[in-house]
């Protein structure tokens, strides 16, 4: 097969990089190692920036995303037993976000692939990138039991954390930086009507969230330590630790029922930089990783697919600059959510280590917000997304 950019993972990034160079003239092929179902199957983030959503709507995706999708003008944190506050961020900062959970999106980005007939070739294996920094770069794979190659200009990697992409990057030129948070978050999925609007809480038993996929389908988070599963866990045990560790007025809101599904994932920052090498683009998860806690993971995919897609057409179009830059461009973006990722994350949580100074100091903050609308407002800016 020859192609113009071959696309490795048919996540978010890699099928909506695949859609708008489809619509902007330029051709590719998604290598994807799971199956379709698989993909699908994923329980993942529900939170759009408002960037994310303009740029959804502007390839055609908006429909479902205003039908389904529950637009917020704000956020509520819970903290010191009963205290409360709200980044309004439609006040603020002018704008507000959706609700909308990434298995939609990817619903969505799907059936959009199968209209404009595009290429993801699912359940591949022994994917390999050659010949990245030549002039000839191709990509390698076994699907249906046959070796295939693709030969094509560029290739993306868009395969997550766990990819090969960004192995391709050798040690000596690439950067990683990364911290690992000592605890986890575990998330349920309850067909119960979620509160009204999402609610973080810092509290002394740790962190919780109350989320949400739809009116009948709540998303609810509370921190645990690493070394727990999802057998330490009872129905009856998460409901009854979630609400302990909400302030009551909200406590008393939440509507109980029983899991449809309960997880437990460990919290990361990581970055890989350069995003770039020879003909090689990183784009999502297989540049950066950013803990949950700021709703960040799918709107940076989004942002890195909003950059090179805008780059690869200017170069077909006989302006390299954009490509050139890519790395530089996106990682701003990347460095400020990943930054706003880390601090509400140790804004929010319970650090096994710390001390009373710690969560003295973690209040204080909490209470400055509650005084301060400024310091709210510099909240809800970075919550809702800066412009591209
Ligand atoms: N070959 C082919 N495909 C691969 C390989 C490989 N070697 N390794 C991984 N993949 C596929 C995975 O199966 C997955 O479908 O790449 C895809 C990467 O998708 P995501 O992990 O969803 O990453 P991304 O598209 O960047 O989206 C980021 O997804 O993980 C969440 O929290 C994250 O919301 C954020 C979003
Ligand atoms: C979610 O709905 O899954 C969600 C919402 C906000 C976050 C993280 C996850 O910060």
């Amino acid at each position: 097969m020859k192609t113009q950019v071959a696309i490795i993972g048919a996540g978010p990034a890699g099928t909506l990089l695949s859609l708008i160079l489809h619509q902007r003239g330029v051709s590719s092929v998604v290598i994807e190692r799971q199956s379709k179902h698989y993909v699908l199957d994923r329980v993942r983030a529900g939170v759009l920036e408002w960037t994310s959503v303009e740029l959804l709507e502007s390839i055609g995706m908006g429909q479902r995303l205003h039908a389904e999708g529950h637009r917020h003008d704000r956020v509520k944190i819970g903290w010191g037993g009963n205290e409360i506050l709200d980044i309004e961020f439609e006040k603020l900062a002018g704008r507000p976000m959706m609700a909308y959970g990434q298995t939609k999106i990817q619903e969505d980005l799907y059936a959009a692939v199968d209209h404009e007939g595009l290429d993801i070739v699912f359940e591949s294996s022994d994917v390999e990138l050659h010949d990245v920094t030549g002039d000839s770069p191709y990509v390698t794979f076994t699907a249906g039991g046959e070796s295939q190659r693709i030969d094509c200009d560029y290739i993306a990697g868009c395969d997550g954390q766990h990819g090969v992409s960004r192995t391709a990057i050798p040690d000596h030129v690439k950067t990683d930086y990364e911290r690992a948070y000592p605890f986890g978050w575990l998330g349920i999925l309850s067909e119960t009507p979620p509160l009204p609007h999402l609610l973080y809480a810092n509290n002394e038993r740790g962190f919780a969230l109350c989320s949400e996929r739809n009116p009948m389908l709540s998303r609810y988070y509370v921190q645990c330590p690493l070394d727990d599963t999802v057998k330490d866990w009872s129905d009856d045990r998460f409901w009854s630790e979630l609400t302990a560790r909400l302030p009551d007025d909200q406590a008393a809101q939440v509507v109980t029922g029983p899991s449809i599904e309960k997880s437990i994932a460990p919290l990361r920052s990581q970055v890989i930089e350069p995003m770039q090498y020879g003909n090689l683009f990183l784009a999502g998860d297989a540049a950066h990783i950013v803990p949950p806690t700021g709703a960040k993971g799918l709107n940076l995919a989004i942002a890195d697919v909003h950059y090179l897609s805008g780059a690869f057409v200017a170069r077909y179009g006989g302006d390299a600059t954009k490509l050139e830059a890519y790395s530089e461009t996106a990682l701003r973006r990347v460095w400020s959510s990943v930054r706003f990722s880390w601090w509400m994350t140790v804004l929010l949580h319970r650090f096994p280590d710390e001390s009373p100074f710690d969560q003295r100091m973690r209040e204080e903050d909490l209470a400055y917000l509650t005084r301060s609308e400024t310091a709210r407002a510099s909240v809800a800016q970075q919550y809702v997304g800066l412009d591209y």
